[in-house]
């Protein structure tokens, strides 16, 4: 076995390749926190073992995703087939045979139990625990999560992959990830029926009609707060040519009757209607699990847009094991992605089957960013594959979290030696995966200042600590430099060197109100909120302005990122100067005139932004 190889290996290095023959990259971690070895995986068992392979051209992503995305660009807007998109990335026909030829001729493994994905994106191989344990040099035990009980099989103590092989490979699963599966965490701070009980600093209440009709827009935000923040009011043109989509995970579900309830309030237009059902992943809409964070999406983006604009629903199942509710998402969007054909009992059931959006909503995060061997090529690759779809025309908004600059969610706490330790309070600032990612829009959320009106500058929300920093994973993309520069050198606190990662994705992008938000959920009304909030009105800010482009004859916005950093973008916005981010026991970031780590740039000030994105091409 490997383990005097292995032991040698700092617990920080993803790959140690070894000198001298057989050279080798080496793999391991410990058992991660909250998880126990229950025992030996039985050697005779059968399993599916991926092999992730390395793409094609992915160095390349963010030049071709600037090529259409960057303001300046003569190409700007040109976005490309879902089967253009197939072809530049698939594995090289070097890779596939590489991978094939060790399988098969250096470890006798029958070419009818190895697979090529649909598109040629992993190999799954049907082997015994004992022919995995000999070609990776492994051993694989079953682990038990202490509170739910939930059993993976896994490595922790690492695997081996000679040098001429991991050249070709990303991830190989079940290995060192193997508590991965089945992470979204909700970014609602209110999640839960409200009872006035207090949770992450935030009071859930339900409140009366009679207290609706006297609650300014600090006390309790309706659709028309929000329309009259933002100026937003928009008569769609072509409805019937636009989509958006809301994403939900595990057994979340909205209410018809809280939908109705809503809308006879604040969108007549809409009563009767409910979202359209995708279901990925054998996702429902049955009442089963909670139902806050739904009805806070679906009340914001149905209640904002006119009742002609269709709503769609991905209701993402999370039901089966090995699998990474945001890879369930996303293979159901791109074919490249996902399942292998015909053989069922593994991979995903949807694969590149589902409608693709133009915009799409997420108000969930599925992993924190720091680098760690668990979660660097994972969140990577998730990372590329949202650039890879964006290079389609999607545009993909998420919550920028609701913990400031620690980590919530399962484990949630500050880096410790560049660690996450769960619970622990203090220490470095941690990143949240998706907002951390550049391919995706990240949204923080703002609040009216207590006794003043739509009218005055928000804050930030102080009812929670909006989620923002720097990833430790994606560098800094160049179109946000001048504007992080800015802010690095007027207006960051003097934070040691290892406290947050100056050269990291700095986010969120942007930000809109986040609390306290009024939804009707459970049969009554009641005050909600997160970043859960932001995400979708601003989603619907974005869908309204693809509405408009696609009228205009034009394309939609897809990936708008180094547009919203563009100068011409730069009146856009209604600039957030009042507030922090608070977490690791230090007051987090502060907002500053500009772009700043707690509410981005601003709050849209939607006639000026959709001004903008029509200018372009
Ligand atoms: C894996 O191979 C075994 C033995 O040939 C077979 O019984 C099993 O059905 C295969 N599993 C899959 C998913 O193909
Ligand atoms: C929705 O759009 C239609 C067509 O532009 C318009 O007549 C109607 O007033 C709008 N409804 C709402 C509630 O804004
Ligand atoms: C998903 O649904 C299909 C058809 O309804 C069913 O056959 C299958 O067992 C389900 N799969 C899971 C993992 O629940
Ligand atoms: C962090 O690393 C330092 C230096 O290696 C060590 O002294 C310290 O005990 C570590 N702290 C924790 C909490 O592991
Ligand atoms: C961090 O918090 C722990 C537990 O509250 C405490 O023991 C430790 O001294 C703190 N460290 C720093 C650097 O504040
Ligand atoms: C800081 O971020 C960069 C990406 O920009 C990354 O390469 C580096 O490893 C990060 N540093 C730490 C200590 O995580
Ligand atoms: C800034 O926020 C604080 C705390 O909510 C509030 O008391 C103050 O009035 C705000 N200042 C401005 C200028 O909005």
């Amino acid at each position: 076995m490997i383990l005097p190889r292995v032991s040698i290996l700092l617990a920080a290095l993803v790959t140690l390749v070894v000198s001298g023959p057989p050279s080798a990259a080496i793999y391991q971690r410990s058992v991660p926190q909250g998880w126990s070895l229950h025992r030996r995986a039985d050697p005779e068992t059968f399993f599916p073992l991926k092999f992730s392979l390395v793409q094609s051209n992915l160095h390349k992503l963010e030049a071709y995703l600037l090529e259409i995305a960057d303001p300046a660009s003569p190409n700007y807007g040109r976005h490309w087939s879902p089967a253009k998109v197939a072809d530049t990335f698939r594995p090289s026909t070097a890779t596939v045979d590489a991978m094939r030829t060790w399988l098969a001729v250096d470890n006798g493994i029958g070419l009818a139990n190895i697979q090529l994905s649909r598109n040629g994106d992993a190999l799954h191989v049907n082997v015994t625990v004992a022919e995995a344990e000999r070609i990776l040099g492994a051993e694989y035990n079953i682990y038990r999560h202490g509170e739910t009980g939930i059993e993976r099989v896994g490595c922790h103590k690492g695997y081996v992959l000679p040098e001429h092989v991991s050249k070709h490979v990303d991830i190989v699963w079940p290995t060192v990830h193997f508590e991965r599966s089945a992470v979204a965490w909700r970014d609602t701070s209110a999640s839960g029926r409200w009872h006035a009980e207090r949770e992450s600093g935030v009071v859930k209440r339900p409140i009366t009609e009679g207290e609706l009709e006297v609650s300014g827009c600090d006390q309790a935000v309706t659709i028309a707060c929000l329309r009259d923040l933002y100026h937003f009011d928009y008569q769609p043109l072509a409805a019937n040519r636009n989509t958006i989509a809301v994403a939900e995970f595990g057994a979340e579900f909205v209410l018809p009757s809280d939908l109705t309830m809503f809308f006879q309030k604040y969108a007549p237009a809409r009563v009767g209607q409910i979202p359209t059902l995708i279901s990925i992943e054998n996702g429902t809409n049955t009442p089963q699990g909670d139902s806050v964070e739904p009805s806070l999406d679906f009340d914001l983006v149905m209640g904002l847009l006119n009742a002609t604009q269709e709503v769609l629903q991905y209701a993402v199942g999370t039901t089966q094991d090995n699998q990474e509710p945001i890879d369930e998402l996303l293979g159901a969007l791109d074919a490249s992605f996902c399942a292998l054909e015909g053989v069922s009992g593994e991979g995903l059931i949807d694969c590149g089957d589902k409608p693709l959006p133009n915009v799409i909503s997420i108000s969930y995060h599925f992993s924190p960013d720091y680098n760690d061997p668990n979660i660097t090529p994972v969140i990577s690759r998730q990372c590329a594959e949202i650039g890879k779809l964006s290079l389609t025309g999607i545009t993909f908004v998420a919550s920028s979290g609701d913990s400031g600059v620690s980590y919530g969610g399962g484990l949630g706490g500050c880096l410790v030696n560049g660690t996450l330790v769960d619970g622990n309070p203090n220490g470095s600032f941690v990143g949240q995966f998706p907002a951390s990612c550049p391919y995706v829009t990240a949204v923080g959320a703002t609040s009216v200042v207590p006794g003043n009106s739509v009218n005055d500058p928000e804050e930030a929300t102080t009812a929670f600590p909006s989620g923002g920093g720097f990833s430790n994973v994606f560098a800094q993309p160049r179109f946000q430099r001048t504007q992080i520069s800015n802010y690095l050198a007027k207006f960051a606190p003097d934070y040691a060197p290892d406290i947050f990662n100056r050269s990291g994705r700095a986010y969120p992008d942007v930000a809109a109100n986040g609390f306290p938000i009024v939804i009707a959920d459970g049969g009554e009304f009641g005050l909600a909120g997160g970043t859960s909030a932001s995400a979708p009105i601003f989603a619907s800010v974005v869908a309204s302005i693809n509405d408009a482009r696609i009228a205009a004859g034009k394309g939609t916005v897809g990936w708008i990122n180094p547009a919203l950093y563009s100068r011409a973008f730069a009146h856009a916005y209604n600039d957030v100067t009042n507030g922090s981010n608070p977490g690791c026991q230090t007051s987090g970031f502060l907002t500053a005139p500009g772009w700043d780590p707690v509410t981005g740039l601003g709050t849209p000030n939607f006639p000026l932004l959709l001004a903008a994105f029509l200018a372009l091409p």
